[in-house]
């Protein structure tokens, strides 16, 4: 492009968190912009956790077309909303912000919609009434959680911290032995946690001698390349579905409610892995 760029007319939305620059969404966003000709501009912000709320509400007023949120601001973030979804209400925690065109705005969080349609996508199963293992209460088991209760799945929630897993589901022990029997019950097992980032080794929390072709595995953990677990996984048959695809399509319904348009999921997923 010899024109300049961006003008007066460009329209901007961006990510904020604390820090920021590992942030693959710029990549993301852009690409769908570029793809579909849309003169926006996708940005990541560094915002300091002491000053959530003012950056938010400043970013709007600069004429801010859409946020994501991610962390440690995705709870703090609440307060500065003139409405939340029923998903911000279950979750306790907003991914996204839309601008409402009267000085206010939305939450919302994605996350739920981006972990079901990366499954459905990658391993589509039947959940109703299917019995499902987390490894993993924290922020991104919740919207999980919540993701999984929708369809009617019996969730089981083993967590290194005992204590957070009731809120979500029925606690199994976080020994070795009752993960990979909870495991051998299971139509998924679901990694929520960050175990098996920056590592070649399947971490041994993890559950993998009872996974076979009657398991889908889903690891919530982002790599290029599939995580050690996935692979081993596949290895026994199992299906497998990687963080990528969360990403991607907890990003696109965030791309949908900003612009209005249909999110171009190949562009973006080309964005997600371009170097
Ligand atoms: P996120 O928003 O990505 O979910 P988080 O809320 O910090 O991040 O949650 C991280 C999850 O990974 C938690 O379930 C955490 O276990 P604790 O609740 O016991 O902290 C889990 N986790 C992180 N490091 C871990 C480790 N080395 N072994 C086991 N679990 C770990």
């Amino acid at each position: 492009m010899n024109e300049p760029w961006p003008t007066s007319a460009t329209r901007f939305a961006g990510v904020i968190g604390w820090p920021i620059s590992h942030s693959l969404s710029p990549r993301m966003h852009n690409a769908a912009f570029r793809a579909l000709g849309l003169d926006w501009a996708y940005l990541a912000f560094p915002i300091d956790p002491d000053h959530v709320s003012d950056a938010v509400r400043g970013l709007f007023r600069a004429g801010c077309s859409g946020l994501n949120v991610t962390i440690p601001h995705k709870h703090a973030v609440i307060e500065c909303c003139s409405a939340v979804t029923p998903a911000v209400e279950a979750i306790g925690a907003a991914n996204t912000l839309i601008p409402d065109g009267d000085g206010g705005m939305t939450g919302d969080n994605t996350d739920a919609e981006g972990f079901l349609r990366a499954l459905d996508e990658c391993a589509p199963i039947d959940l109703d009434g299917a019995e499902v293992l987390m490894i993993g209460a924290g922020g991104a088991a919740c919207a999980v959680a919540f993701a999984l209760k929708g369809r009617g799945a019996r969730l089981r929630v083993a967590n290194r911290t005992e204590e957070k897993c009731a809120a979500l589901g029925e606690v199994v022990p976080f020994t070795h032995q009752a993960i990979e029997d909870a495991a051998a019950r299971a139509a998924l097992v679901v990694n929520s946690t960050s175990l098996g980032m920056g590592t070649d080794e399947v971490p041994a929390d993890l559950p993998l001698e009872s996974l076979g072709p009657h398991t889908v595995a889903y690891d919530l953990v982002y790599r290029t390349e599939p995580t050690p677990w996935l692979a081993a996984a596949a290895a026994r048959g199992a299906r497998t579905v990687d963080g990528a695809g969360m990403l991607l399509h907890q990003g696109a319904a965030a791309f949908r409610q900003w612009t209005g348009v249909e999110p171009p999921l190949d562009a973006m997923r080309a964005g997600l892995t371009s170097r």
